[in-house]
């Protein structure tokens, strides 16, 4: 009989320890300690026993049945705390993965695109809009892509070693040096000498300046041209595209205003503003004055135009620039150009 308990006792144990749930507790209760469980069956034939067997077959059985309802009740804690022993996780084969799936879920780490990266697109998105199309160029050019066939004359300032870089083994005084372009004009002589009009292309692109690097110039930064070539294009045009692009990139209120500047491309050429988003209420972008400085623009000289090889009597074309960082740190309210380049998480994270 002593024997027979054990042999319970050690089952019940074995079924616990692979019970997963309250219905497979629920089932092993009823099958060791259930009115018609199997110590309900030995304590029913304890009669049956000799005098001197049937206190301790009795005082043993009683001893099991209080162990295992302490056992049972451990293992009910455990399966609703949801924790699982290690070794029930561990699949067959496989290796050692505990689960808790009491665990908070951990966030996946997702990237983002870049506060710049984003800018750019929008701003060709919106060119897009307006029936543009892309054109690109290489960062090296030529001086006479670069400078000559926009007009820009051999003794110009922005042509000195202080102010270009060229590409090691060229230099200002030679016929046609390699540069790293400075701005993305050369891309409206690539593109006119490569088509005939009529043309209404973006470039977007990098550029190179010996500037120091401060909170508004770096040594290299980004530029998006426009070109527009067609018959009887005006000063008028060029006013509606940029205020259109104005409207749409700072919104609806925003207004543009031209400043009578100087390009040796372009011919009358200007600066233009865009209205500040603080309505000219004072603030530190703005510094007060209510407008923003985005870049240069201007109808094409009728030089550009024979460069490549295009009649300035029958054609006429207005092409505008703008600093790409400069427009997004308006838009984004960027304090400092170097922010866009430090790859700073903290910087980065906020968009
Ligand atoms: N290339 C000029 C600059 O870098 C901007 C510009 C582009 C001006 C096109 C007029 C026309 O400042």
């Amino acid at each position: 009989m002593i024997d027979r308990l054990e042999k319970i006792r050690g089952e019940a144990l074995d079924a616990l320890k692979s019970a997963s749930s309250q219905a497979d507790l629920d089932e092993i209760r009823a099958k060791y300690l259930g009115r018609k469980g199997e110590l309900a069956d030995i304590m029913s034939s304890l009669g049956t026993l000799s005098k001197e067997e049937r206190p301790v077959v009795g005082k043993e059985s009683n001893r099991i049945k209080n162990e295992l309802e302490g056992e049972f009740k451990k293992r009910l804690d455990e399966i609703k705390s949801g924790a699982v022993s290690a070794k029930q996780a561990v699949p067959k084969g496989g290796r050692w993965t505990p689960k808790d799936t009491t665990l908070p879920g951990r966030m996946p780490v997702v990237g983002n695109r870049h506060v710049f990266r984003e800018m750019l697109d929008e701003i060709i998105d919106i060119f897009y809009g307006m029936g543009f199309s892309l054109a690109l160029g290489p960062d090296v050019d030529t001086a006479n892509n670069n400078f000559d066939s926009l007009n820009t004359p051999p003794d110009h300032p922005s042509r000195d070693i202080g102010d270009t870089f060229y590409i090691a083994g060229n230099g200002p005084d030679d016929a046609n040096p390699y540069l790293l372009r400075t701005h993305t004009s050369p891309v409206q002589v690539r593109t006119m000498l490569s088509q005939k009009p009529p043309v209404r292309i973006i470039a977007p692109g990098r550029c190179y300046r010996k500037d120091t690097p401060d909170a508004t110039h770096y040594f290299s930064f980004w530029q998006c041209e426009g070109l527009y070539v067609d018959k009887h294009v005006t000063m008028a045009d060029l006013k509606g595209v940029l205020t259109a692009f104005a409207k749409k990139l700072m919104g609806p209120e925003t207004e543009i205003r031209f400043r009578p500047h100087f390009f040796p491309f372009t011919e009358p050429s200007v600066e233009y503003d865009f209205t500040c988003i603080c309505g000219g209420g004072g603030c530190k972008i703005c510094k007060g004055t209510g407008w923003i400085e985005i870049s240069g623009a201007g109808m094409v000289d009728p030089e550009v135009f024979r460069a490549v090889g295009y009649d300035p009597e029958e054609w006429s074309g207005y092409a505008f620039g703008m600093g790409v960082e400069r427009v997004a740190m308006i838009r984004y309210n960027i304090d400092d150009i170097r922010l866009l380049y430090s790859n700073d998480l903290r910087f980065i994270e906020q968009f």
